[in-house]
């Protein structure tokens, strides 16, 4: 699973370049077109940085979607640098006082709310700016129960049951009080998991936008939006697959229709950026011990931790290089099982457990797909000192 574009210059780096991270460009801005035609024309789609803030991805999905999502005030201020003049929507837990300020001062679109804690913060902040500075538009994150059924699919539940992550609903409507006339309330958000597949998705969004309207129509809102957040299922087992983005975009629109007055936002992060990455290094070594086969690669975990994250077997494709110019037998696992782990001095810098593999060589250089999320930006760089990996961005 690797485009013509990437193995192309995965197979051409020069050995001194790897680790690399390789991105497909095109291959990305065809993916978001995609994702963005099959949804109805006024759904929002944010993209979730935090799956992947390279400011080249950043712009890439720019012509794409209406917005960002960031959670902190180092994502805001990057993604505001990156691509300035597009909204951005804050969330994230744990907000400070002087992120709270910073989104003030720059006048970020939209503020997701995550207690009543820092809604009071955020109120008096907002009330102590000059008259006429205009007020701030916010979402009330909401913790909304789910029936157990509704997240079983779920690979990572942020929801639906007791958790850090948004107010439950009685803390929901204990906030409106506390708004103050700083404040603008604009509607809901919700991010109650993430690995759902397109039913599963539109289960919940239904169930996010009946409870939203329903709390709206009590406060008098009016036209509200509705965030229903991230969390669409990619398939690191089978990754030719895809999240079905028709069948979603469809329901969506039904939903729509069924609430014309609601402006609905999808924030999806993994799905968008994932397959346009890879993670391309080369086999140091090839041993067996105690009857199992292991493959020593360059790198490892420090650069992509998704794997360990996850507890999977990352998906891989073996790029044979023929030269060998050592004057011994090349180590090689032949039709077997191998086990594929880094340079960390660990049993869990394990990037994929005892697959099978027609021939895997020293020297030859193994590319991770699915690599374009969650995997640099959330590894454990400085473990060990080892060198960091390139970037290469192909367009
Ligand atoms: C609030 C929020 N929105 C969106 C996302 C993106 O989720 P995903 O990358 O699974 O689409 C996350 C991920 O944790 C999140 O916490």
């Amino acid at each position: 699973m690797i485009t013509p574009r990437a193995a192309a210059h995965a197979e051409r780096l020069p050995a001194g370049e790897l680790p690399a991270y390789l991105y497909d460009l095109a291959a990305l801005d065809e993916h978001a077109e995609r994702v963005r035609a099959a949804l109805p024309p006024d759904v929002e789609l944010y993209y979730a940085a935090k799956a992947n803030p390279a400011p080249e991805i950043l712009r890439a999905l720019a012509p794409h979607v209406s917005g960002y999502e960031v959670s902190s005030g180092g994502e805001l201020a990057h993604v505001r640098r990156a691509v300035p003049g597009l909204p951005l929507a804050f969330g994230g837990p744990g907000k400070t006082e002087d992120e709270l300020r910073f989104a003030l001062d720059l006048g970020v679109e939209r503020l997701h709310v995550e207690s009543e804690n820092e809604l009071r913060m955020l109120a008096r902040l907002a009330a102590g700016r000059p008259g006429a500075a205009p007020p701030v538009d916010v979402l009330l994150r909401v913790n909304l129960p789910v029936g157990d059924g509704d997240l079983g699919g779920a690979a990572l539940a942020m929801g639906g049951r007791p958790s850090p992550f948004g107010l439950d609903p009685r803390r929901a409507e204990a906030c409106v009080p506390l708004l103050g006339s700083g404040l603008r309330l604009r509607g809901v958000h919700a991010h109650l998991a993430s690995g759902l597949d397109a039913p599963a998705q539109l289960a919940l969004a239904a169930r996010i936008t009946a409870w939203a309207r329903e709390f709206g129509d009590r406060h008098g809102l009016g036209a509200m939006e509705v965030n229903v957040g991230g969390g669409m299922a990619v398939d690191y087992a089978r990754p030719h697959t895809r999240f079905d983005w028709a069948g979603y975009g469809q329901g969506l629109g039904t939903l729509r229709e069924r609430h014309p007055d609601v402006t609905l936002r999808i924030e999806p992060g993994r799905s968008m950026t994932v397959h346009a990455g890879w993670y391309v290094t080369e086999v140091l070594d090839v041993k067996h011990s105690h009857g199992e086969a292991f493959a020593v690669l360059r790198g490892g975990t420090h650069h992509m931790r998704t794997p360990a994250a996850k507890g999977h077997d990352h998906p891989f494709t073996v790029l044979p290089v023929q030269d060998w110019d050592r004057p011994w037998p090349r180590p090689a696992a032949l039709d077997e099982p191998v086990t594929l782990t880094g340079q960390l001095c660990t049993p869990k810098d394990t990037l994929a457990a005892r697959v099978p593999v027609a021939e895997l060589r020293v020297g030859d250089r193994v590319a991770f797909s699915m690599a374009g999320a969650y995997a640099w930006n959330i590894s454990h760089h400085a473990f060990l000192m080892h060198p960091a990996p390139s970037f290469h961005f192909l367009s």
